[in-house]
């Protein structure tokens, strides 16, 4: 196997592996040091099953569930929650057959509005559109470096309220309470418990509110906070190829969707890795 960097600040290639067999104990260690090393792992050129890429990504931990209440879920076999189709791909009857089918996605880290949420999310690319579609993922350990020291020191130790709408793409709205939707708080910083490393977590999709402020200067601090996230300095943005599996690490970095022509067809199977609860950074 080898291992290629793609970028600077994140992203590896993967080649000379056969993921539809299982892996010995060392090369799972060699995919993980990888994985520590570049945030965001991609084996290029395999062609996995669902079952198949679910026993994959059960090597880095137990299977998570996705967010996304049962009765909600457009997929047909969804295997339990554990499978969701990212596909503006429709049936017969013209309806989606899987999840947020089309149009561009903001900075989000999966599941992040839950205690417990997921740390790998592996996408297999099972059908790409020529242009556009490309997802961007931004290193959460450069943001927090970037942050400057009088910011850090107002924010140390505080959490923020991640809350999520499944009928919608924007952040949202506070005014209409909590009951409906899932929400939690989280530490805006977080020591990742594999590389002790900090890294900064909110998001433009999913952070609500940062602790201990009121809503005007939450937003003006979040404002801040989403600019240096979403540097452009501090992302790969990668570009699908038909049958790569990706991986990346949602403790440390964020990812996004760019549009992409309705006409074409994109189809990437998701799983995830269920992680532990969010470490606060040592203030
Ligand atoms: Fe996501």
């Amino acid at each position: 196997m080898k291992v290629t960097p793609l970028s600077a600040v994140g992203g590896a290639e993967i080649t000379g592996v056969d993921l539809s067999r299982p892996q010995s104990p060392e090369i799972l260690a060699e995919f993980e040091k990888a994985w520590n090393e570049h945030l965001v792992i991609i084996f290029r050129d395999q062609d996995l099953t669902a079952d198949e890429q679910l026993a994959f990504a059960g090597n880095f931990g137990p299977m998570g569930e996705r967010g996304t209440p049962a009765d909600q879920r457009r997929e047909v076999d969804d295997y339990g929650g554990a499978v969701m189709l990212v596909t503006n791909q429709k049936d017969d009857d013209g309806n989606y057959i899987g999840t947020i089918p089309e149009g561009e996605l903001w900075f989000h880290s999966d599941l992040s509005y839950q205690e417990i949420p997921h740390k790998a999310t592996m996408l297999h690319a099972v059908a790409v559109p020529d242009i556009g579609g490309n997802t961007m993922f931004a290193n959460m350990y450069l943001a927090y470096e970037n942050i400057p020291d009088g910011l850090k020191t107002k924010l140390a130790g505080r959490r923020a309220l991640h809350a999520y709408d499944f009928a919608m793409t924007e952040r949202y709205d506070l005014d209409k309470g909590l009951d409906d939707i899932q929400s939690c708080w989280q530490p805006i910083f977080v020591r990742h418990p594999d590389t002790s490393r900090t890294a900064l977590y909110v998001s433009r999709l999913m952070t609500a509110l940062i602790e201990g402020f009121d809503r005007a200067e939450s937003d003006a601090i979040l404002s801040d906070l989403l600019d240096i996230a979403e540097d452009p300095n501090i992302i790969y943005e990668h570009k699908w190829q038909t049958r790569d599996l990706l991986m990346t690490d949602n403790r440390c970095a964020l990812h996004a969707r760019r549009d992409f022509p309705k006409d074409q067809l994109r189809l990437l199977r998701r799983c995830t890795v269920k992680g532990d609860q969010s470490l606060a950074a040592a203030a």
